[in-house]
């Protein structure tokens, strides 16, 4: 298992660029065994989640190529198979994507029911209460979700919470279903959007994705298409408090600030500030840090994926902050970790209260869940001496590079095979 090592203290300066959302190229991946032929998608990240998806599209038939520079050539013709086996969704929880595309393409999905993961429960009674409506049955049995229906017909679904892949799942299934459907309640985050325009440059009808209404028109069938992955906004987010925690100035590029408001808000609040143009943002990483608190909440709230790395952040601020985690019930498990650090945090409930100290030190720590990792990559860039982060696996799920691109502004940094 891989260690990143960190030694701390040095400002990053410099131009880093963004690479494609994650939890955008899921979906849309996702998405493309909806409709038979060949799809092209432009800016995929190289990320190990993007890999267990390919896998599992490969496993049900599809053919994928990687032609390089982010390009992923998307062959559905020969989709078939509809199981996705325990061994592929038991790495990767957002295997239950295919659920929607299998059921509007062959009339049945099984997928292996996800597990719970570090942050939570995480379970799927929004998607299947949203397929259910759609008119497919729903068993589960053995460890496995199965769900079938031939002709699924328009329907209103209200969610009892903004989930972002019930979300999706439901849009998937709906785009063949005969007739309108209407999701209330939706989920509104970038993500959601750009997979109703992926799904619309296939042929879909879609009105309303990004808003917490979406409005369905099912169509006959669906063709092949070529399509962008939007940036990631949580590693613009992570990149741009690499320059804060840092001191330095770091200029991001290929980003959308209008993805980063709650997170720019909270920067600036901090008294950093933030710099933005079209398509990139630039941070200057000055002192002091005031400590500001931080609620999350679905979007357009602050982003549940950014609240590790702004906890590294006001680890090292002025005066107090309280961060608030209202998506996940678990999802504080770097602050023991940032402890080991030095960091002055104690939790109660899903509220943790950061005391800023004036500096961490260096010191082995142990990654639990892919933000996590980013976070404690972050503190050792402002910790005194050496900080080794080991299981870095979990940061290969959702960062491409980030070693790479931070030792590109200045940072010494480097990976242990
Ligand atoms: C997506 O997860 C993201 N993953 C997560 O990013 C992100 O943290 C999360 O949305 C919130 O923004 C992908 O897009 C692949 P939810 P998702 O369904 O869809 C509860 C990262 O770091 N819920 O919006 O699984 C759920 O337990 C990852 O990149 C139900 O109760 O999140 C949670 O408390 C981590 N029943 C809340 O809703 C359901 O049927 C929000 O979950 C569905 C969800």
């Amino acid at each position: 298992m891989d260690s990143i090592v960190i030694h701390g203290g040095l400002p990053l300066r410099g131009k880093v660029a963004v690479s494609g959302a994650k939890n955008a190229a899921l979906p849309i991946l996702a998405a493309t065994l909806l409709a038979s032929g060949r799809h092209l998608i432009h800016n995929v990240p190289a990320v190990q989640d993007v890999k267990t998806i390919s896998k599992l599209l490969t496993t049900l038939g599809a053919r994928v190529t990687e032609l390089g520079g982010g390009d992923v050539e998307v062959d559905t013709t020969g989709v078939e198979r509809f199981q996705a086996p325990y061994e592929l969704v038991k790495t990767m929880r957002a295997s239950v994507l295919v659920l929607g595309p299998l059921l509007g393409r062959l009339g049945k999905a099984r997928v292996s029911l996800p597990g719970g993961c570090a942050i939570g429960a995480r379970p799927i009674d929004q998607h299947l209460k949203g397929l259910q409506a759609l008119g497919a049955r729903v068993e589960l049995k053995g460890g496995d979700v199965s769900v079938s229906g031939r002709k699924l017909k328009g329907t209103h679904v209200y969610l009892d919470m903004p989930t972002v892949t019930g979300t999706a799942n439901i849009m998937m299934a709906a785009v063949l279903a005969e007739g309108e459907t209407v999701i209330d309640n939706a989920a509104c985050e970038p993500e959601v959007e750009t997979l109703a325009a992926a799904l619309n440059a296939m042929g879909a009808g879609i009105k309303g994705a990004g808003t917490d209404r979406i409005e369905i028109t099912g169509v006959r069938t669906l063709h092949g298409s070529e399509f962008t992955v939007i940036p990631d906004r949580i590693e613009a987010g992570t990149l741009l408090v690499a320059g804060a925690i840092s001191g330095g100035e770091v200029h991001v590029t290929r980003c959308v600030p209008e993805n980063l408001k709650a997170v720019t808000a909270k920067l600036r609040e901090a008294g950093l500030p933030v710099e933005e143009g079209d398509r990139e943002m630039r941070v200057t990483g000055s002192r002091p840090l005031r400590a500001v608190d931080i609620k999350t909440a679905p979007h357009p709230g602050f982003a549940t994926d950014m609240q590790a790395q702004l906890m590294a952040l006001m680890s090292v601020s002025e005066g107090v902050s309280v961060i608030t985690e209202t998506v996940f019930e678990n999802r504080f498990m770097h602050v023991a970790e940032l402890k080991r650090m030095g960091a002055d945090i104690s939790v109660v409930g899903n509220t943790a209260r950061v005391k800023g100290v004036a500096r961490l030190s260096g010191a082995p720590v142990m990654a639990t869940d892919l933000r996590a990792s980013a976070s404690l990559v972050l503190a050792g860039l402002v910790a005194e001496g050496e900080t080794t982060v080991s299981r870095v696996y979990h940061l290969d799920r959702g960062y491409e590079g980030l070693e790479k691109k931070l030792a590109a502004l200045g940072a010494r940094i480097w990976r242990l095979k």
